[in-house]
């Protein structure tokens, strides 16, 4: 059996939005793509880290502005989003700190340029009541041939 998966994503800059496409073509799974007010951040790369770091300092995370999906159709979140210092960007925090009761299986999916530090245990803290399952980094170098990888860890969670 597959399970149902729900596929979230967020994205600054597109490399992770594509990583997130290229897994809803290996999964067939939903896809949601997270949004944030316009303007939220700066198209600076450095200064969107001072916003994303007086966020993280404030605790005052950004509004998600998509549509958000019914947790009650799938066992299983893949939560997409680009490495921010080393941590989850502040939008998938968000996401993540709003999973309230859903107990399925959750993993991360993320794009770095080749450093992502402390990443996924930053983002296994973030989950509270679902089973973390490990994730899948990927810099936007690899993308072009990601779909094996991406298939390798879709495995994971098919039982
Ligand atoms: C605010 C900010 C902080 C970042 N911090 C890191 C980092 O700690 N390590 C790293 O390898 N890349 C870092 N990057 C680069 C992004 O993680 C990388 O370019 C990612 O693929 C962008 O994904 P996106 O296009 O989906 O936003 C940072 C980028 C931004 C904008």
């Amino acid at each position: 059996m597959v399970s149902t998966a729900l596929i979230v994503d967020y994205s600054w800059s597109g490399t992770t939005a594509q990583m997130a496409v290229d897994l809803q073509q290996v999964t067939g799974a939903d896809k949601v793509d997270l949004t944030v007010t316009q303007g939220t951040f700066p198209s600076d790369m450095f200064a969107t880290a001072d916003v994303a770091s007086q966020q993280l300092s404030s605790g005052d995370l950004p509004e998600l502005t998509n549509v958000r999906p019914d947790l009650n159709h799938y066992q299983t979140l893949l939560v997409g989003g680009p490495v921010w210092n080393g941590k989850v960007a502040t939008p998938v925090r968000r996401f993540l700190q709003q999973l309230g009761d859903f107990r399925g299986v959750v993993a991360p999916f993320y794009t770095d340029s080749g450093n992502p530090g402390g990443y996924e245990d930053d983002f296994e803290q973030l989950i509270t009541r679902g089973t973390f399952v490990m994730g899948l980094g990927m810099t936007a170098g690899d993308l072009p041939r990601d779909q094996q990888a991406l298939r390798g860890w879709w495995r994971n969670f098919q039982i």
